[in-house]
């Protein structure tokens, strides 16, 4: 159990909407390694984001257990970075500013420390050039690295993220991918990835979870043993069809939430 970063035990989520009780998570379990890279895949509606929420601090659970490095989650905190679908950056500060935000509170640090962060960070997203520049001057591609900086400025052990690529053209999407797995060797940092793309979860992860809906609990777990680090053409090979072959069949004996 020494390298577990997180463990989630039998964790139950239910929420009440117009008098009725949804029951969005059954008994999920999962483990994430520390330096690992793991996805969360399944039909829309059957939780993804309700899990990764738990996990970030930001809602609470019913019944169960998340450990995060050894320590119950109880809320928010710095050891997790989350970057969402949306940028959700603040359009009226500059990138580097942007990034430097998630530091507001750490009196430990200097201006000046916590701008050269900010540009360090920028720099390992590909970004040297643009810290002056505002969101609204910035691709959506380039804006999804200033959040991902972000994420990373205070060097969390878990970087959690939904759909983080969901809104990008399909060429963006696929540099943001080989841009994420640099990335994230160079920070050995551990990784949970919300998506709904089955050769994004197979081409990024070492391990897939597959939920299905109604409720939403965990219906097939699934080791990726492709070669790091991984080269776009790993997308041809045989082995990688029979992954993705492994997933759909299951996401196609789970219907999505109505
Ligand atoms: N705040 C809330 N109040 C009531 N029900 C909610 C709330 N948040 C989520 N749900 C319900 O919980 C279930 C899981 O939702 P969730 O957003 O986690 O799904 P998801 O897998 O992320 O879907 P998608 O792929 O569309 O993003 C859904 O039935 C949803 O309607
Ligand atoms: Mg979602």
């Amino acid at each position: 159990m020494k390298d577990v970063r997180l463990f989630a035990e039998n964790v139950n989520k239910r929420f009440v909407s117009n008098k009725q009780e949804i029951v969005a998570l059954k008994d999920v379990s999962l483990t994430i390694h520390k330096m690992e890279f793991v996805s969360l895949l399944g039909p829309s509606g059957c939780g993804k984001s309700t899990f990764l929420r738990l996990v970030a601090g930001l809602d609470q659970f019913n019944e169960g257990q998340l450990v995060l490095d050894g320590k119950p989650i109880t809320g928010a905190g710095r050891d997790r970075g989350v970057v969402f679908q949306q940028y959700s950056l603040l359009p009226w500060l500059h990138a580097w500013e942007n990034v430097a935000f998630a530091l507001k509170k750490d009196t430990s640090l200097g201006k000046s420390e916590k701008k050269e962060l900010a540009h360090h960070f920028l720099k390992l997203v590909g970004l040297s050039g643009f810290e002056n520049h505002y969101p609204a001057q910035m691709s959506g591609g380039m804006q999804q690295r200033v959040a991902i900086a972000r994420a990373l400025v205070y060097k969390p052990s878990l970087l959690l993220m939904d759909e983080p690529f969901g809104a990008l053209d399909a060429q963006t999407r696929r540099e943001m991918q080989d841009l994420l797995l640099q990335v994230w060797e160079e920070e050995k940092c551990s990784v949970l990835f919300v998506t709904h793309d089955v050769d994004e979860a197979v081409y990024l992860s070492d391990r897939v979870y597959v939920m299905s809906a109604r409720p939403g609990s965990i219906a097939k777990e699934l080791d990726i043993a492709l070669e790091r680090p991984r080269e776009w053409d790993v997308q041809l090979t045989q082995q990688f069809t029979e992954y993705k072959r492994e997933i759909v069949t299951e996401l196609r004996s789970s219907p999505a939430r109505k």
